[in-house]
């Protein structure tokens, strides 16, 4: 008999996924280039939730733009949808507000879904990051052991020398001791400026040459990534960064009571998962939004932890007929 978990998540919920998506793609897209990273996520952000809010669902944000008292739309604990089932929704209407900014490299729009209580309730804080792709042995990857510790196992599990592997770290000043620490074992690393959920996505995709992702950014992304990795297979670790007391206390006020706690990926994200990601920019994993007169045209990836299904979807969004902006 199927279980709450498998009758709440509607398998057509992947295709509404990518409706919301796409929406919130095209509107940030309006901003690329332009140098405004509030307003690309601002466009991104509405468009989002008018799209949720169409949704037969009855959807909470549980990883969102905020504490309420700091986002005005889609903060943690807001309820969205038309009514239906319970669903809890980890999102980031705009992955990479610099990066659409300045035209770069892989932004995208992401969401992911999951039955009640499949997602880690985390306050916008930083996380510690460990991921790499499926097919590799069980428990391979410790957040708390030294890199060296870490690329050596991997370079043993995928039977090649730690000098081949291609780490993937946030390019940022926090960053250096970590990469002088990989520096050491003598790996590669591609340093990105921006969007840790795609460098996470990266260790899982079927060509990548990334091997491992190593670093913090932002917890929500965390949870988002642990999301698609649910889906594509992979192991991850986070552990939360708490910078000081305020930052606890917001913890503390959403049932997190040890700090030091290394949440698997079974932590972060579980049950019948969702994850949704449409290009704004192109990038490694996406086309971003390719605008004409007439039309629009996204990209897409849909993936479903139940099925492991992976869905790349390419729409053409006609201005003319376009009765409903989320069509
Ligand atoms: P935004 O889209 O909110 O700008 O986030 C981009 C990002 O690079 C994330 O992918 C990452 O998790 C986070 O910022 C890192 O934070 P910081 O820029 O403070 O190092």
């Amino acid at each position: 008999m199927a279980n709450e978990e498998t009758t709440v998540m509607d398998r057509n919920m992947a295709i509404e996924a990518v409706r919301v998506t796409e929406a919130a793609a095209m509107a940030a897209w309006n901003w690329t280039g332009r140098g405004d990273e509030m307003s690309a996520d601002a466009a991104a952000v509405e468009a989002m939730r008018t799209a949720l809010n169409k949704l037969n669902i009855d959807g909470t944000v549980v990883i969102g733009e905020g504490e309420r008292d700091e986002a005005p739309m889609l903060f943690i604990g807001e309820k969205v949808g038309a009514g239906g089932p319970k669903i809890d929704i980890a999102l980031d209407p705009l992955e990479g507000t610099t990066l659409t900014a300045k035209a770069s490299a892989n932004a995208m729009a992401t969401l992911a879904l999951a039955p009640h209580g499949g997602f880690l309730n985390a306050p916008d804080v930083y996380m510690e990051k460990i991921a790499v792709g499926g097919g590799l042995p069980e428990n391979l990857i410790d957040i708390n052991a030294d890199p060296s510790e870490n690329l050596h196992n991997l370079a043993n599990a995928k039977g090649v020398k730690v000098s081949d592997l291609l780490v993937c770290v946030l390019d940022r000043p926090r960053h250096v001791e970590l990469i002088s620490a990989i520096r050491k074992t003598g790996a590669r690393i591609q340093q990105i400026s921006d969007g840790d959920i795609y460098g996470i996505i990266e260790t899982s995709q079927p060509h990548s040459r990334v091997d491992m992702y190593l670093g913090s950014g932002g917890a929500p992304e965390g949870v988002l990534a642990a999301a698609a990795l649910q889906c594509i297979g992979g192991q991850m670790q986070g552990k939360l960064i708490f910078r000081n007391d305020d930052e606890k206390n917001r913890a503390s006020k959403m049932g997190i009571e040890n700090f030091d706690r290394v949440y698997d990926i079974n932590d972060l994200a579980s049950g019948d998962v969702i994850f949704s990601a449409t290009g704004v920019t192109d990038g490694g994993l996406l086309h971003g939004v390719h605008k004409s007169s007439e039309s629009a045209v996204t990209q897409s990836i849909v993936m479903r932890s139940m099925t492991g299904t992976v869905r790349e979807i390419t729409t053409r969004h006609d201005f003319d007929r376009k009765l409903d902006a989320n069509d």
